[in-house]
């Protein structure tokens, strides 16, 4: 049993390692008496304790581990509700009522019945993973609209009242993914997107820790947000130094009213502690979404090409065909065709919104393309980016309302394109009907969805009829939907989510897309940061990463190949300007990688040397028997007087033989973790790989 009362109303959810109580404080409040490892003895477990104020100017909620903090009584901290009844009243006030326990799930029923409202706490164990998922569900059973000015997903309350610091990944578009710790200070640190996507600018997922945590050392606690839209974390250390982060959709411009009878469902949270490090925190993150957020889990991803930085809006079928035919003859799996194929797009000025093959580009449609790759033997995939019109477009000029807009202000074009109100059901109705036609006529496999700008005019269009502040989650919903219809009645499809490279990467997008773009910046150099920074939260599974013409001039094939082998390989270079030799080189390297590819998609990942510093980076990823494994090892820019670096192999079987290929040792698990080796990169821009074996 993953989840058990085991005293009266102390509820225990316990992982493989770890465990989290969730109890009844003697003022009725749930609280989280404890979180950290699983303890030996069910008696081991702290019974709650008893809070009291201490002074009239703090009560003792200001001490309380509070699960989900609400407005109410003399309390100050920030609540996960913000609410107004309609006779006035501001504050709730909960009751426990009931705990449901099924399998591995829980739910706690909170009632406030002077307004007929209820809120359920839901909990969900990942046992393997050891991550608990938690969402809210609120119920309207009166006969008055509730007014929400704020929901949020969970609340978590670090055990001690310490110094923390918090960790999380920052950056703008074509530099995602950096990783920043900062000490929490007293007061409030918010981080945050209003930008209608989940944004380059933050992911919406952070650590928090001792300061003295590092990569294979210390304590952490995760929590992480699947929600593709506007969202929040506000992490608070109050006078007391207890520190809390409350995690959901951002609470910005937001209203949402909930009619009598009505539910509101908030996005999940997946939260949990690890003793071990960073590593161990992505190690089981990787997991999770490997086993239980993606649409197909077991999958290996293909070694795909995609045309876009070779051609840009420049398509022609001739062209697609030859790059098609050298794609295929290197040992690429799956052709992308990217942005450019419909109606006439011929720049970034128009043509979105016409989602029909441009006659003049592709006078039979664009399965004779298709065909043609799937005859090569390799799968097709379409560029889409359906929330968005150009002005310049046939759709446009039907429906100049369709946008997101406020009638009397000007519209804010952001390259050349405006976003299409998706809350409204007749411009659903149109994606679907043509995203349908062109799926369906073309024989597609992969589809890339694309979002290439943020939020200006948050105005609902003439059609919508609902109140404009729902406009920020009403979208999100409606990505999803669409989303989702599509992948319902195209179950075989596997989706890329992009929005700029990495502006839309997040739990949300990861249950419905196998892949992700991470980043418009393919130097292979800038790459290995960003790649190392999304490794944080999200695994080498999802993460596409192509050998394009970005650096090529000092950066030479192998090196970028070496880059782009750490996740989904792909390759995005003019490959038509190719000469044999370099052919042969990337033939040779996905060779290599399909053979290593079980072991990089499906294995576990270690960092061992950071991008970051001293202009050297390693990943290492072993298969789970700790059998095989490989470590790509890259010099970027070093010192040429310094000496290079040692590398420690990670997580081997201690008591086992292995050898590494160029390496001339055998030694013992132990021996190579604890020894470490050398390996000297004569130039900048070079790498080596090396393969794992044991004996
Ligand atoms: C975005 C994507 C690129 C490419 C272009 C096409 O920038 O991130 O990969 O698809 O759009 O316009």
């Amino acid at each position: 049993m993953t989840i058990q009362e085991i005293r009266e109303n102390y509820w225990l959810l316990a992982g493989k390692h770890y465990a989290y109580t969730l109890a009844l404080s003697d003022t009725g409040n749930l609280i989280n008496p404890y979180w950290g490892q699983v303890l030996p003895s069910q008696n081991d477990y702290p019974k709650p304790a008893i809070f009291t104020a201490a002074s009239s100017f703090d009560s003792e909620y200001e001490i309380m581990p509070e699960e989900f903090p609400l407005r109410e009584k003399m309390k100050f901290t920030d609540p996960c509700l913000l609410v107004n009844f309609e006779n006035g009243t501001r504050d709730t006030a909960f009751a426990f009522t009931n705990a449901q326990i099924s399998q591995n799930r829980l739910v706690i029923l909170l009632t406030d019945p002077a307004q007929h409202f209820e809120i359920s706490l839901n909990y969900q164990i990942y046992e393997d993973e050891d991550t608990i998922k938690k969402w809210v569900v609120l119920k309207n059973n009166g006969t008055q609209t509730i007014h929400f000015d704020r929901i949020f997903s969970a609340n978590i309350t670090l055990p001690h009242p310490a110094e923390y610091s918090l960790t999380h990944l920052y950056g703008q578009w074509n530099h995602e993914f950096n990783k920043e710790t900062s000490k929490i200070p007293y007061g409030k640190l918010v981080l945050e997107s209003r930008r209608l996507t989940s944004s380059h600018q933050h992911s919406p997922a952070i650590l928090l820790h001792p300061p003295e945590t590092n990569e294979y050392y210390g304590r952490s606690y995760f929590c992480i947000l699947g929600w593709s839209g506007n969202w929040k974390i506000s992490v608070e250390k109050n006078s007391f130094g207890l520190t809390r982060a409350a995690v959901g959709i951002n609470d910005f411009d937001f209203y949402w009213p909930l009619a009598p009878g009505a539910e509101f469902t908030t996005p999940p949270v997946y939260s949990g502690v690890a003793q071990h490090g960073f590593h161990e925190v992505s190690r089981r993150l990787h997991t999770l979404v490997r086993s239980h957020l993606v649409p197909h889990p077991t999958l290996d991803k293909k070694v795909l090409y995609n045309s876009w930085e070779a051609t840009q809006f420049d398509v022609t079928i001739t062209g697609q065909k030859k790059l098609a035919q050298i794609a295929a003859e290197i040992g690429v799996e799956l052709f992308v065709l990217d942005d450019g194929w419909f109606s006439g797009r011929h720049s970034d000025q128009a043509g979105l919104g016409d989602w029909w093959p441009d006659q003049a580009k592709f006078p039979n449609g664009l399965k004779e393309l298709s065909d043609w790759v799937q005859a090569l033997g390799m799968d097709f995939g379409l560029w889409i980016e359906p929330e968005m019109v150009n002005p310049d477009s046939d759709l446009y000029r039907q429906h100049p309302n369709w946008i997101l807009h406020y009638p009397d202000r000007q519209r804010t074009l952001a390259r050349n394109q405006s976003i299409l109100d998706l809350t409204n059901p007749q411009v659903q109705a149109y994606l679907h009907e043509y995203l349908t036609k062109v799926i369906t006529e073309t024989g597609v496999d992969f589809i890339k969805w694309d979002m290439n700008r943020n939020i200006s005019e948050a105005g609902i269009s003439a059609n919508g009829n609902h109140s404009a502040k729902q406009v920020w989650v009403q979208y999100t919903h409606s990505v999803y939907r669409l989303w989702d219809q599509l992948r319902q009645r195209f179950p075989h499809i596997i989706f890329q989510t992009c929005s700029g490279g990495g502006g839309r990467s997040d739990y949300g997008m990861l249950t419905r897309a196998d892949q992700v773009w991470i980043s418009d910046n393919t130097d292979p150099t800038e790459r290995l940061s960003i790649q190392e920074g999304f490794s944080l939260f999200y695994p080498a599974s999802v993460m596409e990463s192509w050998v394009t013409d970005s650096g090529a001039a000092v950066q030479d094939l192998d090196y970028r190949f070496l880059v782009s082998m750490m996740g989904v390989l792909g390759i995005g270079a003019d490959i038509s300007r190719w000469n044999e030799q370099q052919k042969q080189t990337a033939r040779t390297w996905i060779e290599r990688y399909k053979q290593l590819r079980p072991i990089i998609q499906h294995g576990t990942q270690y960092r061992l040397l950071s991008a970051r510093d001293a202009g050297y980076a390693a990943v290492q990823y072993l298969d789970s028997l700790k059998q095989q494994g490989v470590i790509f090892y890259v010099r970027s820019t070093a010192s040429q007087t310094a000496s290079p670096p040692v590398i420690f192999p990670q997580g081997l079987d201690e008591n086992a033989q292995y050898t590494l290929s160029d390496i001339d040792e055998q030694r013992s698990g132990v021996a190579w973790q604890q020894l470490g080796f050398r390996y000297a990169l004569p130039r900048n821009y070079s790498g080596q790989m090396f393969t794992i074996r044991r004996i």
